[in-house]
């Protein structure tokens, strides 16, 4: 993967500095109501969110009514303790590189996390084995402007080339707002498939 790294530490810093506040604005709402209608379509029971800052799709997923059990894991202190309100054992401090987590799930969630992995392929390999036989793997990943950050973009394009042979099904969501962020969005289930977007597309253009 060609997209920077960036370190344990410095993800620290940068939720400190309130770098990823806007993760909680309305356009990004819009991308977790599509993972939160995906988990209710697949009536999934438990929900695996890999990555899960401060925990804005748990939040989500209450708000529409998702009465099942949740585990959110992230490495980034700064991002879970803004979660303890609900209960701190839902979350857990870790690296996905080397997952701190076993046993099946019936959602896994890689919502904007996927480019930050030292193997994203490896990590996929060993989530299908825990996903559940009705269960979904659900990854989101945002599409940058074409020509501003092309190694962003290659990252983009190796990521969409493993998520589809891997068998994913992709749609895009775009958000409602006037930046008009555009994200792709993966589902991939060992036994069924969602087809056609769920979240109507506004105008196009991007930030
Ligand atoms: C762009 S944020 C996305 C947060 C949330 N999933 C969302 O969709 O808004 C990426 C998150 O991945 C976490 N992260 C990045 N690399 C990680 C790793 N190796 N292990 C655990 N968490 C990691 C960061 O701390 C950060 O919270």
């Amino acid at each position: 993967m060609t997209a920077p790294r960036i370190h344990r530490h410095e993800w620290e810093r940068q939720y400190e500095s309130g770098r990823w506040d806007y993760l909680e604005d309305q356009d990004e709402i819009d991308r977790y109501a599509l993972i939160s209608q995906d988990v209710r379509s697949y009536r999934a029971g438990s929900v695996l969110d890999l990555g899960c800052g401060s925990g804005v799709l748990y939040r989500t997923l209450i708000a529409d009514g998702f009465r099942g059990t949740y585990l959110g894991v992230d490495w980034s202190l700064g991002s879970l303790p803004r979660c303890a309100e609900h209960s701190i054992h839902r979350f857990v401090c870790g690296d996905l590189n080397r997952l701190p987590v076993r046993g099946t799930f019936d959602a896994i969630v890689l919502s904007e996390v996927l480019y930050y992995l030292e193997d994203p392929a490896r990590t996929i390999r060993e989530l299908t084995t825990m996903i559940s036989s009705e269960g979904v793997l659900l990854a989101s990943i945002y599409q940058p402007r074409a020509g501003r950050s092309s190694p962003w973009l290659d990252t983009v394009h190796e990521l969409d080339v493993l998520l589809r042979e891997a068998g994913a099904e992709r749609r895009e969501v775009f958000s409602v707002s006037r930046r008009g962020r555009i994200w792709a969005h993966y589902a991939l289930s060992p036994k069924k498939n969602l087809s056609g977007s769920l979240i109507p597309s506004a105008t196009g253009g991007e930030q």
